[in-house]
């Protein structure tokens, strides 16, 4: 190689000597975090000082303090005492996985661009559409986050359902999903993206367990057609973000069969109890679904981002994109679920069925069992310690590993309490040993938990409690 530059960029030996280097430093990470030994969870800076110091670093940094500069200034999942958004503590074969996926790059829109793992997502996918229930006609496919998997579910139900080629035509006519009103955003984003603009969100209230009201289902959708609008989808929440709590998948599933419309299913966070043998009711109904989401980046131990979108009847998968690129997609007289681009949004995308295979074979399905059990039976552990504390009220009874909570006083009326609860998170962040994060739910602020971690025992709980206590008098002190 003539270039110097190109060839120290390509040197075997220097990307050994860093690698190694980077393995050591990631595997001590590992021990101090999980330990607890690190003693902060995040050491918070304000945006425009973390922006300063990283174009001063860009001119003036040492490259040798790149990793440890990156590690002091970034969250730690894996920390006991992170218990905040929704994102998985890395099972450490998959940042091996995610590093064999960067070298090889296989860009994975049509076969030969990731042969192996092609066949590994179908196998990945294969294995989940059977643990929902479903028979050999499903066919799933990995996407890059929830989101983005919502929006191809979206695409798909109109594809099948509405009475004309939205695709080809564009929108001739106003079209509308319902979703409860405590699904989250990005179902709502879906929508507007695909040009159903505000009518065509219907939203149905929750109940006063935040699922969604099931009862009003029938009502609103009459109201809709009385508008004029072709209500092709519902959705369901499993469990929706901000509480934790699981629609009722049976009773949707029920009407959907008497209207014939499309039923998805957004489990991007807790699909991933179908493995749990203890919490898997939480899902009954869900094999009446046309179509689920499961994010593996948030219960299932993988790294962002990697999500499973999967079809009941997989040719409904394949009939969400007719868009025509002849040099990928040539037509063929069979199903070629090899050449993964005609069936998702992205046309390149990682090899992220490494990590799903790869924690399939090292450890079986056993483990995603017992770490959603574990966690879900956690939250309520701290839900039982926080009722059995008068200082704190919890906003409802968990049902998976999301718990929303407060801290309360009798002498403080409500709008007092919810500035409190907005400065002990505050605090919190800032003092970093703790990480959750904050919700407003009919009117009230809570604290939000989601126990990600499969380190975190009940024991931090209590310290935490005591901590927020203690933020709690402090903040009261300084006001009187
Ligand atoms: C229920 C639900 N759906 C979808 C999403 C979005 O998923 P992603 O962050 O993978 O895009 C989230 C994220 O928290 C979620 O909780």
């Amino acid at each position: 190689m003539k270039s110097k530059l190109l060839a120290s960029v390509y040197s075997p030996d220097d990307f050994k000597k860093k690698g190694q280097q980077i393995i050591i430093e990631l595997a001590d990470h590992l021990k101090n975090t999980t330990t607890g030994e690190n003693a902060k969870t995040i050491n918070w800076n304000e945006p425009e000082n973390e922006l300063d110091f990283w174009r001063n670093f860009l001119k003036k940094g040492n490259e040798k303090d790149l990793f440890s500069e990156t590690l002091k200034r970034s969250i730690h999942v894996h920390h006991p005492k992170y218990i905040g958004h929704q994102i998985a503590a890395t099972a450490p074969i998959t940042v091996l996985t995610s590093l064999i996926s960067a070298m090889f790059n296989n860009g994975m829109a049509v076969y030969e661009m990731g042969m192996s793992s092609t066949a590994m997502e179908r196998i990945v996918t294969d294995h989940l559409c059977q643990k929902i229930g479903w028979d050999s006609n499903a066919r799933g496919l990995l996407t890059s986050g929830g989101t983005l998997a919502n929006l191809t579910a979206l695409l798909a139900a109109r594809k099948a359902k509405v009475s004309h080629d939205v695709w080809n035509e564009g929108n001739i006519k106003p079209l509308g999903i319902m979703v409860s009103e405590e699904a989250h955003y990005c179902v709502d984003r879906a929508a507007k993206i695909m040009g159903l603009g505000e009518k065509g969100i219907i939203k149905i209230p929750a109940n006063d367990g935040y699922a969604l009201d099931t009862s009003q289902l029938e009502t609103s959708y009459r109201e809709a057609k009385a508008k004029g609008i072709e209500v092709f989808a519902i959705v369901g929440s499993a469990p929706s973000t901000a509480t934790g709590i699981y629609d009722d998948l049976k009773a949707i599933g029920n009407f959907v069969k008497q209207h014939d419309l499309w039923f998805h299913v957004d489990g991007a966070h807790g699909g991933a109890a179908i493995y749990s043998r203890k919490y898997k009711h939480l899902l009954n109904g869900m094999e009446e679904a046309d179509s689920v989401v499961i994010d593996g980046h948030k219960m299932m131990l993988m790294p962002a981002l990697t999500t499973a979108l999967l079809f009941k009847n997989g040719m409904d998968s394949h009939a969400t994109f007719s868009q025509k690129a002849d040099y990928l997609l040539n037509d063929t007289d069979h199903e070629d679920w090899y050449n993964g681009g005609k069936r998702t949004f992205e046309c390149t995308k990682t090899m992220m069925s490494l990590h799903w295979y790869a924690l399939l074979k090292c450890y079986g399905e056993a483990l995603f069992d017992e770490f959603v059990t574990r966690q879900y039976d956690l939250a309520r552990e701290l839900a039982q310690l926080l009722l059995n504390d008068a200082n704190f009220e919890i906003a409802i009874t968990p049902q998976s590993n999301i718990l929303c909570f407060r801290y309360v006083d009798s002498s403080l009326v409500n709008d007092e309490l919810n500035s409190l609860n907005a400065q002990i998170r505050a605090q919190l962040l800032a003092d970093g040993e703790f990480y959750l994060v904050q919700t407003k739910l009919r009117g009230n602020h809570y604290l939000r938990t989601s126990l990600m971690n499969p380190f975190t025992t009940t024991d931090q709980f209590k310290k935490l409690l005591v901590k927020i206590k203690k933020t709690a008098h402090s903040v009261l002190l300084k006001k009187n």
